[in-house]
């Protein structure tokens, strides 16, 4: 092709002055944007509504980011309708088109690179590394994802036989309910919706409640460059009123969701019952949780298993899929390692993001607040809190907290917490220590710090995990580079990011003719 092969956007250095500048005035300038209301967005059309519903700042709950519809089961129906119009069209386009909506839009993503991050920071409280890092992979996915269309849509290799021609042919499937997260509010969001559409399927976008507008912002690029009506559609509201609508629906052909364990079962079962008048299997996509282990032994350089602990529990305030939540460590340096891991932690700047120098905001919300406060005293009763436990108020502010000396088995050793709670455990050894990350109901990410060459070769047989890393943190996989999914409760094992992603969204059609 003409493109250039796929390399990752690279991060924005905010140590030179004048990108601090060019963000500082991003931030100012999406300030004055705030508080707006936003329609939903269904064939094209600008669509109101009675109810609504505010995405607000969570380090600052009077800071209103804009208003949306709580769309109805009814506008829930339009919109499938208007994507399963627009999939008769859509369908027949050529892959070139399709990709080249998504490189278009990957060259307004960047010019606006400052703004957009300035959303996220103000609407999930997003630190501005954690901010500009998301804005690189959502620039990422949109240009694998375009690349990878046009790879599919090459002659696939089949075996030959002198008397016939064949081919396989990948075609869509249909309209899709595209449920994204609102930890990854662009970055997950346009690649879960750009990978449904660019392969020749329609859309129903439901963004998260928490993180509509960056959503928002996204939809209106795809405008700009050109998509055209009924391709993506954007339906806002609580998942509790719409989701099932969206999911039991004979006219959605698959759904692709990010979010949290409970949501994905839920969707799983639902998406199996066959509706009256549906022709076809649903297929889900799923990515759900972890329980990610970061496991240090004795060999490890402690210093940076410590560094990488800290950034791994507590970057984005632990909000991550991929967050190292437990540390296992093995006897012989567990004093050492746990030392230095509370020292680095209670340096951790907390509060304002849109300071540059602040590494932790505000969790997501007041559920979530609610959720992990809860798991806090929960952990007082099954460890020793070495670190952090309190809150700070009105924003939705969690202290960077540690609990040592955790049984494997204790609630907050096996739970999901998503905030920045930090469960160390001690191993007798490596094996132990092996055992122990892989004693969990999920499998997504882990890390081993280790200079033994016999731990790594086991490690990599025996770690049960999606994304195994070896002296590295548990976060952070890159596009292309780290294909990203997991294992068994972290869900289908769809790597986000990877050359297999892309089937996931067609079905193939092998065409065979009589010489
Ligand atoms: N892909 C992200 C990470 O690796 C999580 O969704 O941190």
């Amino acid at each position: 092709h003409a493109q250039k092969p796929f390399v990752n956007e690279p991060f924005t250095d905010f140590s030179q002055e004048e990108n601090k500048r060019a963000q500082a005035a991003a931030l100012e300038q999406v300030k004055n944007e705030l508080g707006r209301s936003y329609p939903l967005i269904i064939g094209g059309q600008e669509v109101k509504g009675e109810n609504t519903f505010t995405s607000v700042n969570p380090g600052q709950p009077d800071q209103i980011i804009g208003t949306f519809v709580s769309a109805t089961r009814e506008q829930t129906n339009e919109a499938i309708q208007a994507a399963a119009k627009a999939f008769e069209t859509w369908k027949r386009v050529p892959a070139k088109e399709r990709a080249g909506y998504l490189f278009a839009a990957a060259k307004l993503v960047r010019q606006r690179r400052f703004q957009l991050n300035a959303w996220m920071i103000y609407e999930v409280g997003k630190s501005w590394v954690e901010a500009d890092v998301e804005l690189a992979e959502a620039i990422d996915f949109l240009e694998f994802y375009a690349r990878e269309a046009l790879r599919l849509a090459e002659e696939q290799p089949i075996t030959r036989i002198p008397e016939e021609d064949n081919e396989l042919v990948y075609i869509p499937l249909g309209v899709a309910a595209v449920i994204p997260p609102w930890n990854f509010p662009c970055a997950i969001m346009a690649g879960m919706t750009s990978a449904a559409f660019v392969t020749g399927n329609t859309v129903v976008l439901k963004p998260a409640s928490t993180a509509p507008a960056i959503a928002y912002q996204f939809i209106q690029i795809l405008k700009e460059v050109g998509v055209p009506a009924g391709v993506v559609n954007f339906l806002t509201g609580s998942g509790s009123m719409i989701g099932d609508t969206l999911v039991d629906s004979s006219d959605v052909r698959f759904i692709s969701f990010t979010g949290s364990r409970e949501v994905g079962l839920r969707i799983y079962e639902r998406a199996a019952k066959v509706q009256a008048g549906q022709r076809w299997l649903k297929r889900s996509i799923l990515e759900m949780g972890g329980k990610d282990a970061v496991v240090v032994d004795e060999t490890a350089d402690l210093e940076d298993a410590a560094t990488n602990i800290v950034s791994s529990a507590f970057g984005f305030q632990g909000q991550k899929c991929s967050a190292g939540s437990r540390a296992i460590i093995v006897e012989a340096v567990y004093d050492e390692v746990l030392q230095k891991v509370v020292e680095k932690a209670k340096k951790l700047s907390f509060g304002d993001v849109t300071r540059p120098e602040t590494y932790m905001g505000a969790v997501v919300d007041a559920n979530a607040k609610k959720k992990i406060l809860e798991y806090i005293e929960i952990g007082k009763g099954e460890g020793k809190l070495l670190l952090g436990g309190g809150e700070q108020g009105p924003g939705y502010f969690i202290e960077p907290t540690i609990f040592a000396e955790v049984d494997p088995h204790a609630r907050i050793a096996q739970e999901e917490i998503f905030g920045p709670v930090l469960t160390v455990i001690k191993a007798k050894d490596f094996e132990n220590a092996l055992d122990i990350a892989n004693d969990t109901e999920y499998g997504l990410t882990g890390s081993l710090y280790s200079k033994s060459a016999e731990h790594i070769a086991r490690a990599r047989e025996e770690y049960h995990v999606g994304n195994l890393y070896f002296n590295r943190k548990s976060t952070g996989a890159l596009v292309g580079v780290h294909p990203f999914g997991g294992f068994n409760m972290s869900g289908t094992d769809s790597k986000a990011g990877g050359r297999d992603y892309l089937l996931l969204f067609t079905q193939a059609k092998a065409i065979s003719v009589k010489k």
